[in-house]
């Protein structure tokens, strides 16, 4: 039963073609043109939304800078209680949502679900820490510094910057926006959102459950269209204080062209799973699956390469290769585990990294299989560094295996990538585990588990080209405020007496 574009959500569409929205109104571009979302298991037009102008983004940014001058007036309880309406709205919607999330991005309709469910409870849990952190500040005196006496106090507190631009993924296009929506509303901000082509449609609708909930007009923003169009118009707009970007390279390109503004970026990973011989080899079996081929793949911080140690190799590969067997390949409506990848071009490139490999001689643990954006769960063993699958990101459900002599061998490889978001390591040697992590050059290392972002207030972040700032959703409210300090000076010094 189709639910997205009715009820409550009726007024979102124009026709054919998903509205954006724009000074608390959902209206159609005057740009006349739209744009088409391609379903990935079909391959035809699911969705279209509007192509918007570099004029409509304008007037988006005007009404976000006066709407964030009130709204940064409005009080701390009042933001955290509307965040919390958004969230108990997004959640009483998540079907219409996670319909969108299975027809534009394929991914498996439970774990549509779950991400909808999962970005309620992120905008809760987000009012509750913005008014635990932003409710304090600090007191300084200043004779803790030589040559003064205590005649200056200064009062610091945090402040919003103004209009944050936020410009999720596809493979999260709901829940990576709100992780960014949430954050920068508290803290005071107002929000243009550009979701991503694929993806739009949801996030559309999870912009409608704000809506809904009576954030003020202009505060939220959400702008569809070609990145031809609007992309760098968007991230060069003299009108953005603050950039929170997550995808891939496109991110390397913006934080050159940004303005002097904070920028928070998640780019990406080659996360790397070192199996020591005293691991438990089931778990690492069943974490190699869940890590590599949780949908399709297509997560940043799914585990990329498996280094392990030769004399554990084959019982591992074979453990690994007896649950591929049992993942369930299919359209994601049937909540397949294996799912086609997001578009014809992904499908394509994770093709090129898989025949690389072939013809350098990895052994290929299954047969290559692909019909359409549909690519079978595919581990290629005695994977070799020259192999371009062994430093490249697939962003699909094919996963190298390197087998290593030594601990170090693995670290080199790990921290010899370009990226450096997360890793993980299996041992039962917990001393061995933290010199290994301390070793990896990555912004998280998992012990015992495949690596995640969740839960959702951890920090997250990378190194190297995997990213700029921490996220997290203390972090994030972190990242979008800055200090502002009131120094009074008394003309005498003055001491507090006990
Ligand atoms: O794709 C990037 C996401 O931040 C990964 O999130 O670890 O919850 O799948 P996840």
């Amino acid at each position: 039963m189709a639910l997205a574009g009715t009820g409550v959500f009726a007024e979102i569409l124009d026709g054919e073609v998903y509205r954006y929205y724009a000074d608390g109104e959902w209206r159609a571009s005057a740009s006349g043109k739209s744009v088409a979302i391609v379903n990935p298991t079909t391959r035809k037009t699911q969705y279209r939304v509007q192509a918007c102008t570099q004029e409509e983004v304008n007037k988006v940014m005007d009404a976000a800078k006066v709407a964030q001058k009130a709204w940064a007036r409005t009080p701390l309880w009042k933001r955290a209680e509307l965040l919390h309406k958004a969230a108990a709205i997004l959640k009483e919607h998540k079907a219409p949502i996670a319909e969108c999330l299975v027809k534009e991005i394929a991914k498996p309709a439970k774990d549509a679900v779950s991400e909808v469910v999962r970005s309620g409870d992120l905008v809760s849990y987000t009012a509750e820490e913005g008014v635990r952190i932003l409710g304090e500040g600090k007191l300084l005196v200043s004779d803790s510094f030589p040559g003064n006496e205590r005649n200056k106090y200064c009062l610091s507190s945090k402040i919003p910057l103004g209009v944050v631009l936020a410009i999720p993924p596809f493979n999260y296009p709901v829940n990576l926006a709100v992780s960014k929506i949430g954050p920068a509303l508290i803290a005071g901000n107002s929000l243009v959102l550009k979701p991503p082509t694929q993806g739009a449609v949801a996030a559309l609708h999870m912009v409608h459950c704000f809506h809904l909930a009576g954030f003020p007009k202009g505060l939220i923003s959400c702008v569809t269209g070609k990145g031809s169009e609007i992309g760098d118009f968007l991230t060069m707009h003299p009108g953005v204080n603050c950039i929170s970007f997550t995808g891939g390279d496109t991110g390397i390109a913006i934080s050159k062209k940004a303005g002097m503004v904070p920028l928070q970026m998640e780019l990406g990973g080659k996360d790397a799973c070192i199996a020591l011989e005293d691991a438990d080899l089931d778990l690492v079996a069943a974490n190699i699956v869940k890590g590599g081929f949780s949908y399709s793949g297509q997560r940043c911080t799914a585990v990329k390469v498996v280094l392990i140690m030769e004399s554990i190799a084959d019982a591992v590969v074979q453990k690994v290769n007896a649950k591929l067997v049992k993942l369930k390949v299919g359209p994601p409506e049937d909540d397949s585990d294996i799912t086609p990848v997001v578009t014809e071009s992904s499908a394509n490139f994770i093709e090129g990294l898989v025949m690389d490999a072939k013809e350098k001689g990895a052994t290929f643990c299954q047969e290559y299989r692909r019909e359409g954006n549909l690519i079978w769960p595919l581990l290629l063993d005695h994977v070799r560094p020259d192999m371009r699958i062994a430093w490249e990101e697939p962003f699909g459900p094919v996963l190298p295996v390197i087998r290593i002599n030594s601990v170090e061998e693995g670290i080199h490889h790990c921290n010899a990538s370009n990226f450096g978001l997360q890793g993980c390591v299996f041992t039962r040697d917990i001393n061995k585990a933290i010199l290994i992590s301390d070793a990896m050059e990555t912004g998280t290392v998992q012990i015992n588990s495949a690596p995640a972002r969740g839960p959702d207030h951890f920090p997250f972040q990378g190194l190297k080209d995997s990213g700029i700032g921490s996220q997290g959703i203390t972090n994030s409210i972190n990242m979008m405020t800055k200090v502002k300090s009131t120094v009074i000076n008394l003309p005498s010094p003055s001491y507090t007496m006990g």
